[in-house]
């Protein structure tokens, strides 16, 4: 099994199979050898800093109904919001003042939002904060939907491509969206010249060992800047409900794995890593990631956007979010930085 890791270490491709027997044959021993090769791996481009994006989740409406998720449109007891312009401008304002210096702004598919009004923000945040970096995450859209928000300045894009197999796909979402429509998405952002950030979760309800072989395969082929994965945790107002949720030891092999396999990458340890973990987003920084997410939307909205049930962070305000992760970091030897923290995968 160690073969397979030296493999990876010299950038040497592998198989669907040997993605597979990796994954199915992990123990805790391989685990550390993986994980001291993708620091070593880590500290080589990025050293021991650690990026923040400043997270605001401006609407919690979709019209998707993703089985995982706790705000599909099914869910009719999710109370729905959307921020205005001036909010999420507030939210920014914060967010500079405590050295956040890339905001993300996420959201359900959410038609409230046409290209005319995720513009005029997008442009407003570039002329208040010109120094900021803008990922969007607001999932499928058109070609020219894409161009045209990222002529009014926005510079990455998220969209996981939640997992590549078009069965598995099939049965985490509606017969309405496709595999391949969000494969799609994914090879258009990169195009337009975004930096682009794809992903999936680990431990989702039917997924194989070969499932995540095939990701690990689709990622090596899209060279994204960014992977976010994260643990699946079953929401309680959705079809999974009764579903296990991911485990750390998976997500963290992951982690490692994907950190060897793109060793410039960015590779977020997620909210929900922390969640199934107090010391989840140390251990994911320790297993080879980079960067964190504390959430800047107004604490009044937290709640409202759980995609997942006992999500951490949503009593607490954007500065202690930011202190405690501060904090996190140092714990282990690592440092938040002030900067745009741009990806060296380009
Ligand atoms: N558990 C974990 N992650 C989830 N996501 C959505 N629902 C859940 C859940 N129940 C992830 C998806 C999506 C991202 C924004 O959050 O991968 O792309
Ligand atoms: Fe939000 Fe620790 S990161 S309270």
């Amino acid at each position: 099994m160690r073969e397979l890791i030296d493999k990876l270490q010299e950038n040497k491709a592998l198989s669907k199979y040997e993605w597979t027997v990796l994954i199915e044959g992990r123990s805790p021993e391989l685990a550390e050898y993986l994980f001291q090769q993708a620091r070593s791996v880590r500290h080589k481009y990025y050293g021991h800093d650690v990026y923040v994006r400043g997270l605001i989740e401006f609407t919690n409406y979709c019209r998707n109904d993703c089985l995982y998720c706790g705000i599909r449109k099914s869910n009719l007891k999710v109370s729905r919001y959307r921020l205005s312009k001036e909010e999420i401008l507030s939210c920014c304002e914060t967010g500079y003042s405590l050295g956040f210096r890339t905001f993300v702004l996420q959201g359900g598919e959410d038609a409230g939002y046409d290209d005319s009004r995720l513009c005029g923000i997008i442009s407003a945040i570039k002329t208040g904060w010109p120094d900021c970096a803008i990922t969007l995450s607001v999932g499928e859209r058109s070609y020219d939907s894409y161009k045209a928000l990222h002529d009014a300045g926005a510079d990455r894009y998220l969209l996981r491509h939640e997992t590549y197999d078009a069965e598995h796909y099939a049965k985490l979402h509606p017969p309405l969206l496709k595999a391949a429509d969000r494969q799609d998405c994914l090879w258009n952002l990169k195009k337009i010249g975004y930096q682009v950030g794809t992903g999936f979760m680990v431990g989702s309800p039917y997924q194989t060992a070969g499932h995540l072989a095939e990701d690990m395969l689709f990622i090596k082929d899209l060279d994204p800047q960014m992977v976010g994965i994260g643990p699946f945790i079953s929401h309680r107002d959705t079809p999974f409900a009764g579903q296990s949720s991911g485990t750390l030891e998976l997500t963290l092999f992951m982690l490692g794995l994907l950190r060897l396999m793109i060793p410039k990458v960015l590779l977020p340890a997620t909210t929900a890593l922390g969640t199934i973990h107090p010391k989840g987003r140390e251990l994911g920084i320790q297993a080879g990631a980079n960067v964190v997410m504390p959430n800047l939307s107004p604490t009044t909205v937290r709640k409202d956007y759980a995609l997942y049930d006992n999500k951490i962070c949503t009593g607490d305000e954007a500065a202690e979010c930011r202190n405690c992760l501060e904090r996190r970091m140092e714990s282990i030897g690592y440092h938040v930085v002030t900067t745009r923290g741009d990806s060296l995968n380009i």
